[in-house]
């Protein structure tokens, strides 16, 4: 048979990101950003501290519209949240992808990270990525549960006293906030450095040459 020039035939592709997976993550990326931004509104209105959020860089225009945001993201962050931990926790997802995750693992990729090398196979994430993302899911869980003791304090006055009463719950709410944000930086910046990741987390596929032989399927 003659090889077909013109057409050369697509490279062998495997799925590394499951499709329960990219869409969690992508409506995730959403509610986060509706979140953030209108909880910066809702603390400008009575901040914890001597500085507010530019205005421009908010939602909601004022307190009523910035809560009415807030708490409509919070049933997608909340929903969308339970259904990939679930799927991450039973189908095996973060058993394979996540672990084993070891401090040695960790202090080895900070120093190829310091001498300007960051190991990347698509499909398999780095100790960093995996401390990230482990890091960044427990955050979510501080900030649905600090959320609930400031949005019915008397409703969850046990869980509000855990975290140092209404006040306490809003510290622990504000640094949770920080620490995404903080999560976020790093976590674009690394698409940046390294953008043949973005592909995958659309599609799902990555060439097989170029993924990692322990990929998900
Ligand atoms: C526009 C914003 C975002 C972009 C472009 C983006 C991009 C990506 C990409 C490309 C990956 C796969 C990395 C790889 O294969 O090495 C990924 C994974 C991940 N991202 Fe994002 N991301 C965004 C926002 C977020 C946000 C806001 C969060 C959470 C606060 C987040 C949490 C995660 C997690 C937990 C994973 C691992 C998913 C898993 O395998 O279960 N991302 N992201």
């Amino acid at each position: 048979m003659e090889a077909d020039v013109d057409h050369p035939p697509e490279p062998p592709r495997s799925v590394i990101h499951p499709l329960t997976v990219r869409i969690g993550h992508w409506i995730n990326a959403l509610a986060i950003l509706i979140m953030i931004l209108s909880g910066w509104r809702i603390y400008d209105a009575s901040p914890l501290f001597h500085f507010e959020f530019p205005h421009g860089l908010t939602l909601g225009g004022w307190l009523a519209g910035a809560l009415q945001w807030h708490f409509a993201a919070m049933w997608l962050l909340v929903i969308n949240g339970v259904v990939y931990v679930l799927y991450g926790v039973f189908s095996g997802h973060y058993r394979r992808s996540f672990f084993p995750l070891t401090p040695r693992a960790v202090a080895r990729e900070f120093g190829n990270v310091l001498r300007g090398r960051l190991s990347h196979r698509l499909g398999a994430y780095n100790a960093i990525q995996k401390l990230a993302y482990v890091g960044v899911i427990l955050l979510g869980v501080v900030l649905v549960l600090s959320g609930l003791s400031i949005w019915k304090p008397v409703q969850f006055q046990g869980l509000a006293a855990l975290l140092g009463g209404y006040e306490g719950a809003r510290l622990v709410h504000f640094f949770a906030m920080a620490g995404v944000v903080g999560f976020i930086a790093i976590h674009l910046t690394l698409v940046i450095l390294v953008p043949r990741t973005l592909p995958p987390m659309v599609t799902g596929r990555a060439p097989r040459a170029a993924a990692s032989p322990g990929s998900e399927t």
